[in-house]
């Protein structure tokens, strides 16, 4: 008799089938999508023998969000992807009812150890049941530690909900492993855990490294722990944010940096600024690795959960991840820029210097869907401008603007007329000036994908657009009077 396929096979062979009947037109430029299906979180980003490994949240079967795999690819310059066969499965015990986020990292033996969320399915009247599992591999086949879940709710204090309880971001130090992982705790909420471990298989609960003590929004999601330039950085991705004044967060998910001190002897972890990772529409669940060159590298979901639901399907696959960035910490402020390497995919130059701008107007050579556009907003020598526009996505009355204002040290991401009939949010407005009089923004485009950066990656702003990529016009235009401006379009290859 011949065997039965496992489920891992049996997606492994779906998809090959499946994708081979998507043509690369139908995927973006250089913004990974998945193989097949549905896309969610970034896991087990990491550099391994060679190239980048990029796991990703994976339902194969349906554009919609199903049975959590891991799906995988490969890359070398971080924006050519090579799809591998999916990495996990929800085929055992421990995993049955989904393989949720986590990471990855070498074992001191050159092995590739994932750490992920194993859910289990709710016993009758109870809930799905949240912990952390182990598999390890060469890079392509990975095999489940059969002890697990090798983390469970009860190595936890009291009051920590096993319900959620998930995303363990793994990295090993000093010949130990340790990850961070969150929780929801019944009076404190979003919370941050600590574990260490000799091996990566028996694991100890170590502390408790930060809350939200329901501020800063509820459940903490997708946990990522590391040193930068003399800080060390927490991000987590809270659910239930609440709006606040400064226009830092936006009501619902958001994703927030927590900048500090570690003392890596008692393990206490002291907040000392927050801030927003992102200021866009759709940015989520982001994870970090070290690249060889000592780069902290980013790249997160480019999505929100709220803007999945009932999301357009122009494509037989859904879901994407963002430009990977490049990170930093300045003054105590977490910078991001796009990968360098995004330089190699330029495909000319053009360079208007000292430009002067007043009506709405097009700049010969600026337009196109794939491009990397710099504009320097001289604000310093345009004393009667008080309001500077830049539209891209741009035809037949439908367009996406971004809004300088200039007096006030504000600015307006807004897709409103970008064509998308959804009832969802279409605008942001973040606080940002000019400094020394200039104001740099620094807009990518991929597709449907804008991605922009603001004084040189003291902020940035991810959104989807929704227009047909015939509109590929760009204008300028400035209220008050006139606005003196730099600006540098490289086509994209
Ligand atoms: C974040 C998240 C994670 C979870 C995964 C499930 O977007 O909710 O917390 O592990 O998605 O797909």
């Amino acid at each position: 008799m011949p065997r039965t396929m496992t489920k891992l096979e049996a997606v492994r062979e779906f998809e090959r089938k499946e994708a081979e009947k998507i043509p690369a037109s139908e995927r973006l430029g250089f913004h990974l999508t998945p193989l097949v299906g549905w896309m969610n979180d970034p896991n087990g980003f990491c550099y391994y023998n060679g190239c980048f490994h990029l796991f990703y949240q994976y339902h194969p079967y349906n554009t919609v969000w199903g049975p959590m795999h891991w799906g995988h690819a490969v890359t070398t310059d971080l924006l050519h992807w090579d799809y591998q066969p999916c990495a996990l499965a929800p085929d055992s015990s421990a995993d049955s009812a989904g393989c949720f986020s986590g990471s990855a990292v070498e074992t001191p033996d050159g092995r590739l150890l994932l750490m992920y969320t194993g859910v289990q399915p709710a016993s009758t009247g109870h809930k799905e049941i949240q912990a952390q599992c182990v598999a390890v591999g060469d890079g392509r086949d990975f095999v489940k530690d059969r002890a697990n879940p090798v983390i469970t709710g009860d190595m936890l204090p009291d009051g920590f909900s096993t319900v959620d309880f998930r995303d363990p971001k793994i990295w090993y130090e000093n010949g130990r492993y340790y990850c961070v992982a969150s929780s929801r705790h019944v009076i404190d909420q979003g919370t941050i855990l600590l574990f260490e471990s000799p091996d990566g298989h028996a694991w100890k609960f170590v502390t408790v490294l930060d809350s939200c003590h329901d501020q800063l929004g509820k459940m903490w999601e997708c946990p990522d722990f590391f040193a930068l330039d003399g800080s060390q950085v927490l991000l987590v991705s809270p659910q239930e944010m609440r709006a606040t004044d400064d226009s830092e967060f936006h009501a619902g998910e958001g994703t927030v940096a927590l900048l500090g001190r570690y003392d890596p002897v008692t393990h206490a972890f002291a907040r000392q600024k927050v801030q927003a990772v992102d200021y866009g529409l759709d940015f989520y669940a982001p994870q970090t690795t070290l690249a060889p060159d000592g780069r902290r590298i980013m790249v997160a979901w480019m999505q929100t959960w709220a803007n999945t639901h009932n999301a357009p399907q122009h494509h037989p696959w859904f879901g994407r991840m963002t430009l990977p960035r490049e990170l930093s910490v300045k003054q105590g402020r977490l910078y991001q820029n796009p990968v360098r390497e995004l330089e190699t995919l330029w495909a000319g130059e053009t360079r208007l210097t000292d430009v002067q701008v007043d009506e709405r107007t097009a700049l010969p050579g600026i337009r196109g869907r794939s491009l990397d556009l710099t504009v320097k907003v001289h604000a310093a020598e345009s004393p009667d401008c008080r309001r500077f526009t830049l539209r891209f996505a741009e035809a037949g009355g439908l367009f996406t603007e971004i809004r300088c204002d200039l007096d006030r040290g504000e600015l307006a991401f807004d897709r409103s007329h970008c064509g998308s009939r959804r009832d969802i949010a279409h605008t942001r407005h973040i606080k940002v000036a000019p400094r020394d009089g200039l104001l740099t923004l620094r807009l990518i485009l991929d597709k449907d994908c804008a991605e922009l950066f603001l004084n040189d990656g003291a902020c940035a702003l991810t959104a989807l657009v929704d227009t047909a990529l015939e509109a590929d016009g760009i204008s300028f235009a400035a209220d008050g009077g006139p606005v003196r401006l730099d600006v540098i379009g490289h086509p994209l290859k």
